[in-house]
């Protein structure tokens, strides 16, 4: 039995994201289990899912604290209550203070639907179309004291289609998000990342190699 580290999963909506990791966790060659899933929102859908899949799921609301650092303050004790090693944020509508990131350093991660650096911030697939990009796509990266600002550990692409809405660009990079949010999640919790400076190293096969992806104008 490989040694599994235990996931903390902040959520804040429907938590798809969650549910990728939760699929992936199930594999017993996965190197993660996910320990807890905390919501700042009662009604995440996502809270749901932490159940369905027999995980402890906790509601945080940030109304309830008098600030940012007393609310990060109890979200670390909580998630130290469930001995969590790694925090991945999926679909977490609130920004983390040093409170917080001093507390997991090197071990929280987001998934953000752009290629970044490119469209930090709220609805980026809108920010993609609005700007008219041919390529847009999904980042994992590490999480720091800015916006979306982190290391990057891993990015997928995917065209812009005709006829795209905000939807139906969304939901193309959401597939795409839960292919590579566990992917750097086994990556961490094989001591296959390395930062240095603000560049992350993988040491594991590229997923894709020799491949440009084109967009209008793919190769047949
Ligand atoms: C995803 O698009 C993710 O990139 C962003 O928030 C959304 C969460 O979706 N950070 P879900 O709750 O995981 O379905």
């Amino acid at each position: 039995m490989i040694e599994k580290k235990r996931l903390g999963v902040l959520v804040s909506g429907s938590g798809t994201n969650l549910q990728a990791l939760l699929d992936a966790c199930a594999a017993p060659d996965f190197p993660a289990r996910v320990a807890v899933v905390v919501s700042n929102v009662p009604a995440a859908f996502a809270l749901e899912r932490a159940r369905r899949a027999e995980v402890a799921a906790e509601v945080l609301e940030h109304k309830a604290f008098v600030d940012r650092a007393a609310f990060d303050t109890a979200l670390v004790s909580r998630l130290r209550a469930h001995q969590v090693e790694i925090v991945c944020l999926a679909g977490f509508m609130r920004l983390l203070g040093s409170a917080f990131l001093d507390a997991f350093p090197g071990r929280i991660l987001n998934i953000h639907p752009t290629l970044l650096p490119a469209f930090p911030g709220l609805h980026g697939p809108r920010q993609s179309l609005a700007h008219g990009v041919k390529i847009a796509g999904c980042t994992v990266h590490f999480v720091d004291a800015g916006l979306d600002s982190g290391p990057i550990i891993v990015q997928a692409a995917v065209p812009v289609l005709p006829g795209d809405d905000e939807d139906r660009l969304a939901a193309r990079i959401l597939e795409e998000e839960h292919r590579i949010y566990p992917l750097a999640v086994r990556w961490l919790c094989e001591g296959r990342i390395s930062v240095h400076q603000r560049t992350a190293r993988i040491d594991a096969e590229p997923v894709v190699e020799g491949h440009a992806l084109r967009n209008p104008g793919r190769p047949r």
